[in-house]
C-alpha cells in the first residue's frame, strides 16, 4: 500500500533506492573471506572443483555473465554460463569436478530448478545457489547456498535482487581465489575494502537521479535504443536494455561495442539513442572509437562515464559522470544508473511500472 511506499511512487523506485542498505545486509558479517559462508563443507568443495557452470534465467542470467568475468580474472577458474531453459534441453559435456551455481531471486523458477536436476543427472554433485529466499525449493535442492538479503522484491523488473546477487558473486570470486592461492593478503584486504565501500558508493550514484530524469524525458519519445558496453560492462548493457524493454516497452538491444560494425551500425540514425557504459578501464580507448562510429552516423550518444573517463559532453554526446572510479565492482554501480534510466523513461510514458504487461515476477511453469 501507499504507506509502505513512503516517498516513492512505485515499488521499483523504492527497491532501487534500497540497494545501498540491502547490499550492506547481504555482506553483513563478512569479516573476511571464509568459505563456510557458503555452507558447511564449502571449503572441501571449493578445493575440489576446477570449473564453474552457472545456470539462471532473465536478470539472474546477466548476474552470471558478470560473474564469469570476475571469477576468470581474479580466481582463474574457467566459467561457463548457460540460460537454464537451453541447458536443460541440449547435449552437453559434463565434468564431475564442476561447481554448479544456480542464481535465482525466487528460488522457484521452473527452468532453473530443472536445469539443476539435469546437471545432477549428468553426475555433477557440487551444487551452490545464490538465492534470495532461504525457504525456497532451490535452497533445499542445493548442497551449498548463499542467501542474498534483498528482502521481498515486489517490482516485476528485478533491481535489488540483481545487485545483491552481484555482491554475493563477488564474494564467491574472492573465496574461490583465496582457496586457489590466487590472492595475496594485501589484495584480499583491498578487495574487501572496495566491497565494503559499495553501499556508500551506490548511494552517491543514486543521487544522480535528477540528471537521469532529464535523459529519460528524451528517451520516452523514442521507440528504439541501443546499449553498448565492453568487457565486464557488456552484461550490464544487456541488463540495461532488458530493464528498458520490460517496463517502458521501448525496443532495446545491447551489443558489445566492438560488434557494432558487424551489423547494428546499420540501425544508427539521428533517431537512435545509443547508451554507452564507459568507465575508465583498459577498453576505454577502443570504446571511444566505437562512439565515434555512432557520432559519424548522427546517432545520439548517452554516456555513463566514471570520474576518470575523460569524456566531455558535446554535440550529440551527453555525459553523466559517476563520482568515482570503481574498478572491478564497476558493473554494480553502472547498473543502478541504468535502472533509474529505465524507471524514469517508463514513468514518463505512463506504463504500469511495477506490473508490466505479460510478465510475471516468478515463472514457476515451463
Ligand atoms: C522472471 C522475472 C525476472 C527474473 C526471472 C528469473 O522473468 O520477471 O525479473 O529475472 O524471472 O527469476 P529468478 O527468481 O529465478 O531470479
Amino acid at each position: 500500500g501507499a504507506a509502505e511506499l513512503g516517498p516513492y511512487r512505485h515499488y521499483m523506485q523504492k527497491e532501487i533506492f534500497e540497494q545501498p542498505r540491502v547490499i550492506g545486509d547481504t555482506l553483513e558479517g563478512v569479516t573476511g573471506i571464509m568459505p563456510e559462508l557458503f555452507g558447511d563443507g564449502a571449503f572441501a568443495v571449493f578445493k575440489k572443483i576446477d570449473r564453474v557452470l552457472i545456470l539462471a534465467c532473465g536478470t539472474s542470467y546477466y548476474a552470471g555473465l558478470t560473474a564469469k568475468y570476475w571469477i576468470e580474472s581474479v580466481a582463474k577458474v574457467p566459467v561457463s554460463v548457460e540460460i537454464a531453459s537451453e541447458y536443460r534441453y541440449r547435449d552437453s559435456v559434463p565434468h564431475p569436478d564442476t561447481l554448479v551455481v544456480t542464481i535465482t531471486q525466487s528460488g522457484e523458477t521452473a527452468d532453473t530448478l530443472a536445469a539443476l536436476k539435469h546437471a545432477r543427472s549428468l553426475g555433477m554433485e557440487h551444487t551452490l545457489t545464490i538465492c534470495n529466499v532461504s525457504t525456497s525449493a532451490m535452497v533445499r535442492e542445493c548442497k551449498l547456498a548463499y542467501i542474498t538479503r534483498a528482502g521481498v522484491e515486489v517490482g516485476v523488473a528485478s533491481t535489488k535482487a540483481f545487485t545483491t546477487q552481484l555482491a554475493a558473486l563477488f564474494l564467491l570470486t574472492l573465496t574461490l581465489a583465496q582457496v586457489n592461492g590466487r590472492l595475496t593478503d594485501a589484495e584480499e584486504a583491498e578487495h574487501l575494502k572496495q566491497m565494503r565501500h559499495l553501499p556508500v558508493a551506490l548511494a552517491a550514484v543514486l543521487a544522480l537521479e535528477p540528471q537521469i530524469i532529464a535523459w529519460a524525458d528524451d528517451f520516452a519519445r523514442k521507440e528504439n535504443a541501443l546499449f553498448l558496453g565492453r568487457g565486464i560492462h557488456y552484461p550490464i548493457a544487456l541488463e540495461g536494455a532488458l530493464k528498458l524493454k520490460e517496463i517502458s516497452y521501448i525496443h532495446a538491444e545491447a551489443y558489445p561495442a566492438g560488434e557494432l560494425k558487424h551489423g547494428p551500425l546499420a540501425l544508427v540514425t539521428e533517431e537512435m539513442p545509443v547508451v554507452t557504459i564507459a568507465p575508465n578501464d583498459a577498453l576505454l580507448e577502443k570504446l571511444k572509437s566505437n562512439m565515434q562510429e555512432v557520432r559519424a552516423r548522427g546517432g545520439q550518444l548517452y554516456v555513463f562515464a566514471d570520474v576518470d573517463s575523460r569524456i566531455t559532453s558535446g554535440d550529440g554526446l551527453h555525459v553523466i559522470r559517476l563520482p568515482e572510479h570503481y574498478g572491478l565492482l564497476s558493473p554494480i554501480l553502472h547498473v543502478a544508473a541504468l535502472q533509474l534510466l529505465a524507471y524514469h523513461t517508463a514513468l514518463a510514458r505512463g506504463t504500469d511500472v511495477d506490473k508490466p504487461r505479460n510478465l510475471a515476477k516468478s515463472v514457476t511453469v515451463e
